[in-house]
This record gives C-alpha cells, sequence and structure tokens, in this order.
C-alpha cells in the first residue's frame, strides 16, 4: 500500500473506528495499521469485524475486533472497555458505521427515518462519548464520516440528509466543547466513493447509474477508498494539529454543483424498480 505520507506515522497510537467491517472505513484501518496504529474494530458484525481485523494482522499490523451495534451506549461502551483493556489510552475515535436506503420520505415510515438517524447521528454521538473517559489527555482525535448529503438537500436521501447535517453539527459543537481536554474533533464528507456497499445502493441500476451519478461531479469520477483513508490520516495525524471542528468535502467538487441529476437519479430508479 504505498503513501503520500512518511512511515510511522501513528506509530503507537490506538485508533478505534466503528463500521471498519467493510468499505471505507475498512481501508482507513488499514492505512492507520500500516502507519504503526494498533486497531480497534468495532462492527454489528461479529464476523465481518475479526475478518478485517485479522487481514490487518496478517499485513504485519496489529489489530482486534469488537462487536457492538453503535445504536446500543451500552453495548458500544463495553466495546470500548475491551479495546481500551487490549491496546491502552485511545488517540483516535472514528465514528464510522452508517446505514443508507434509497426512499422517498412520502413512502418512509417513521422508523425507517429514525433507524438511519439512530445509526448515523446518535451512533456518531454514542461512538465520542463512549471513547471520551478512554481518550490519552491532551493530543486525542474524534474524527466523524459525514457525506455530500450533509450540505446538499436530495431527493431520496432525507433520512440520510438530516443524519449527516447533525453530524456536522455535533461535530463543530464538540469542536468547542471538549478543545479544553486536548481533544480535536473534525468531520470528513465524502461523495460517491468507488467499491463501497453505499455505492451499491445508491447506484441501483449500476452503469446507467453510475454515468447519470458523474453527470453531477466536477471531476467525473467517484473517489477511490485511498483518498479518503489519506484525507482521514492527515486529519488525525500531526499535520493537523491545529484544525478543529472543520468538515472537509472530498467530492471532486460535487457540492458546489448541486444534487439534483444524483436526486433524480435516484427517483427514475426508484420508479423503474
Ligand atoms: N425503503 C423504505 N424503508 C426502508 C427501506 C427502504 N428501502 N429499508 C429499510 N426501511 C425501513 C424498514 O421498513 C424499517 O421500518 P418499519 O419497521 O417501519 O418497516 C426500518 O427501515 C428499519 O429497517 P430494518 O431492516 O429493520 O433495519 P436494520 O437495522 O436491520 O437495517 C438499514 C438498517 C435499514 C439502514 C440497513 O439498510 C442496513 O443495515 N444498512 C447498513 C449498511 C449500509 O447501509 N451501508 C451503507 C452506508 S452509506
Amino acid at each position: 500500500m504505498s503513501s503520500v505520507f512518511r512511515a510511522n506515522l501513528l506509530s503507537g497510537q490506538h485508533a478505534v473506528i466503528t463500521g471498519a467491517g467493510s468499505g471505507i472505513n475498512k481501508r482507513i484501518a488499514e492505512r492507520f495499521a500500516m502507519q504503526g496504529a494498533r486497531i480497534s474494530i468495532i462492527g454489528r458484525n461479529a464476523e465481518k469485524c475479526a475478518a478485517a481485523a485479522a487481514a490487518i494482522r496478517a499485513m504485519g499490523g496489529e489489530a482486534a475486533g469488537f462487536a457492538a451495534d453503535v445504536r446500543h451506549a451500552d453495548e458500544l461502551g463495553r466495546a470500548f472497555q475491551d479495546a481500551h483493556a487490549q491496546f491502552g489510552p485511545i488517540d483516535i475515535s472514528i465514528a464510522g458505521a452508517a446505514g443508507n436506503f434509497v426512499a422517498e420520505a412520502a413512502a418512509m415510515s417513521s422508523n425507517g427515518f429514525r433507524t438511519v438517524i439512530d445509526i448515523d447521528l446518535i451512533g456518531t454521538f454514542n461512538t465520542f462519548r463512549a471513547a471520551l473517559p478512554l481518550l490519552t489527555p491532551e493530543r486525542a482525535n474524534l474524527l466523524a464520516i459525514s457525506a455530500v448529503q450533509s450540505v446538499l438537500p436530495t431527493a431520496a436521501q432525507a433520512h440520510v440528509c438530516a443524519a449527516k447535517a447533525g453530524i456536522d453539527m455535533l461535530v463543530r459543537t464538540l469542536s468547542i466543547e471538549w478543545a479544553g481536554r486536548g481533544v480535536r474533533c473534525n468531520a470528513i464528507a465524502p461523495g460517491p466513493v468507488a467499491d463501497t456497499e453505499g455505492m451499491k445502493r445508491l447506484a441501483p441500476d449500476g452503469e446507467a447509474s453510475w454515468a447519470r451519478l458523474l453527470d453531477g461531479i466536477p471531476m467525473r469520477r467517484a473517489a477511490e477508498r485511498d483518498e479518503i483513508a489519506d484525507l482521514a490520516l492527515f486529519l488525525c495525524s500531526g499535520a493537523a494539529s491545529y484544525i478543529n471542528g472543520t468538515v472537509i468535502a472530498i467530492d471532486g467538487g460535487q457540492s458546489n454543483l448541486g444534487s439534483l441529476p444524483f436526486g433524480d437519479m435516484l427517483v427514475d430508479s426508484l420508479q423503474a424498480a
């Protein structure tokens, strides 16, 4: 895995990452491990967490999986305690677990809306809250995974737009409340990322969906998972030591063009289904 960063940037640090059994968060976990961090992977599916941790160990890194659902604060708190017992004080905590489905608000139940708020927004709060008492004093980093939907109202994504906008404000608020404890709190807001579960859901008609989606992105391509991992690494490294309370878009310029092509494509895919 090549990197633009110097080697061992996170040497000796402990990073706890939720939702790291797959996708963007798994790549962040691998990237951080190759930079010397010990990695705790938390996710709903114990087998996926164990497999992701084993893959990191096979690459020569140090990692363990801990099963917990970010929606359940007590269960998540126990997973954080276990991670702390195994790898020590937490230097970095990344709230990556997320849920999504394509549905117009008129076809969504209250529980459907709440489910995504629960996983994304409450799950981010639960993650940071569980990490707080276990953080390394004076130099800890919290990172949330927001999305372009936090600033782009997008048809068939009302639940996600609301959850991700909430995450952005949570991060900005915690950056004020917790700065005195030596904690930096930031978020990254990706647009489409290739080879992820999210994009399978958001490009339901394969190539045809992708073509319409890319029309709404100035750079005319999706992000690679490595590009997201590199931004996460930068924000959690000493290179970003004065960056606190920011949400950094990593979307090829999508948030400057607007969301209409994306939302129209999603609504058309629902109507075709
Ligand atoms: N359209 C409308 N409503 C939907 C839906 C869809 N496509 N998919 C789920 N829902 C609703 C369900 O109907 C249910 O509401 P109800 O009880 O009123 O019927 C509610 O959402 C919860 O669904 P359920 O399947 O019980 O939730 P879950 O906790 O098992 O799964 C999800 C959570 C729905 C977010 C699921 O998509 C998931 O597990 N996602 C994780 C992976 C993922 O999304 N990754 C991409 C991240 S970007």
